[in-house]
């Protein structure tokens, strides 16, 4: 009788401690701090975000096309500029701040091995005991708290636009050809990866360490990931539930990037929203506060085209691909929230004319698809623009839905991409404030 109170106490402590929602975990790409310009990001810039972080994931690590081993891909920086050492040694001063390492993040290109990811499942226990080897001991010397798996898996192939006659003849096809099926080894390449990750966890055991995994956008879990089988295995799993559409894979149309719930009607695909990913999750019994939910601080922006027409309304059909690249975010078809702030309308940019005359920006009462800002071809604009992106209350209400789906917390990609030098409006990270004061 005692033993059944006291373990009835024990369970309400720990439902207390594991409160839901407390997680925010930041993400940190070490390839901004050698970024040119505002997008720079330097170690008191990251340090003034860690007061909000319960986890940071440093990035990234990759594989070696050679042999399969983990090494930095920002070697000169993480490890002979000591990178890696000043910002685990931030936990002195941060002491709840908990740094894990990260592998591959979509950042690990490598044109001569574009397969390696599978090929270190497919190359069983020997192969694969480098590489762990290898990671174990970059995470150990340098001091950090634990591994995080983001593991480049196989995408989705992005939805094929063609109209009338062609799209009818083209999804017949489909079902005979089985055009979606990127993988036909999925299923073995599921077990495998099950099984690396418990050998994995084995070597991060003896020394508490952490295993976290994220799941990037547009790898299938349904194909890759065996949740119950992992929940055992892994501290958290952090769901990057956003890019379902980007200028690069879907050059020709433009559509809500990261809707919380499906927008229905227009061939969206049922799959591509925040609400799926998270319960098909939780349908696997996946624990809810064990996972984090993904919210991008940056925006995706197509070129419109003059037959993009001017509404602007979603989906946006005859884009033309990514719009140029932001000089903070120096990638094309990608816009940080600062860069995205400074073409809304504000104080500095209301009577500019063309192709310097601010956004439209239309938000999004219901609170379930997301927001977007653009500027049509007309009028004297020739470079036309559209954009899905985040904004304070876009971001806040994810943290709304984590909570309310008794999740971990949020997962934020990245640091980088948040208005850290507060041009916006004073205000350093805006976007990872609205979120923590959200959890
Ligand atoms: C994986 O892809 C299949 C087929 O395209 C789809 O039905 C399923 O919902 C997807 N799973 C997830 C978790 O997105």
């Amino acid at each position: 009788m005692k033993l059944l109170v006291l373990c009835s106490i024990l369970a309400t402590l720990h439902v207390s401690v594991t409160n839901a929602a407390s997680n925010l975990v930041c993400y940190y790409n070490s390839a901004s701090y050698i970024r040119e310009g505002l997008g720079k990001l330097q170690n008191p810039d990251l340090e003034l975000a860690l007061q909000f972080c319960s986890h940071l994931v440093y990035g990234y690590l990759g594989i070696r096309g050679d042999n399969y081993q983990a090494y930095s891909l920002n070697e000169n920086l993480d490890v002979y500029k000591h990178q890696f050492d000043e910002v685990t040694s931030l936990k002195r001063k941060y002491p709840h701040l908990k740094v894990l390492l990260s592998v591959g993040g979509d950042q690990d290109i490598d044109a001569d091995h574009p397969d390696k990811y599978i090929e270190l499942l497919e190359g069983g226990k020997v192969r694969q005991a480098g590489f762990i080897q290898t990671a174990y001991s970059l995470v150990k010397n340098h001091n950090f708290d634990g591994l995080d798996l983001s593991y480049q898996f196989p995408r989705n192939k992005p939805r094929k636009v063609h109209t009338g006659l062609g799209a009818t003849w083209k999804s017949f096809k489909k079902l005979f050809t089985g055009d979606f099926v990127v993988d036909t080894n999925a299923a073995l390449h599921k077990e495998q990866f099950t099984a690396f990750v418990r050998d994995v966890k084995d070597s991060l055991r003896a020394d508490g360490l952490l295993l976290s995994l994220t799941v990037l956008p547009n790898v299938n879990s349904t194909w890759y990931f065996d949740a119950p089988a992992l929940n055992s295995l892994v501290d958290f799993v952090n769901l990057a539930a956003f890019d379902f559409l980007t200028p690069a894979r879907n050059p020709e149309e433009a559509d809500y990037t990261a809707p919380i719930y499906d927008a229905g009607s227009q061939n969206r695909l049922g799959h591509y929203n925040v609400d799926f990913q998270v319960q098909y999750w939780l349908q696997q019994q996946f624990p809810s506060n064990k996972l984090n939910l993904g919210v991008a601080s940056y925006g995706n922006a197509w070129k419109l085209t003059a037959e993009s027409g001017i509404e602007g309304t979603p989906v946006v059909a005859n884009t033309e691909g990514p719009a140029p690249e932001g000089l903070q975010s120096q990638k094309p078809g990608l816009l940080s929230y600062p860069e995205i702030c400074s073409k809304l309308p504000n104080a500095n940019n209301q009577h500019l004319k063309g192709n310097d005359s601010p956004l439209r920006r239309v938000s999004d009462p219901t609170k379930r698809f997301g927001n977007f800002a653009f500027r049509a071809v007309q009028d004297g604009v020739t470079e036309g623009l559209w954009i899905s992106y985040n904004d304070l209350e876009s971001a806040s209400n994810r943290a709304d839905y984590a909570r309310a789906k008794n999740l971990g917390g949020v997962a934020f990609f990245d640091l980088s991409y948040d208005d850290f030098r507060g041009l916006c409006t004073n205000d350093k990270y805006p976007m990872l404030r609205a979120i923590k004061y959200r959890l």
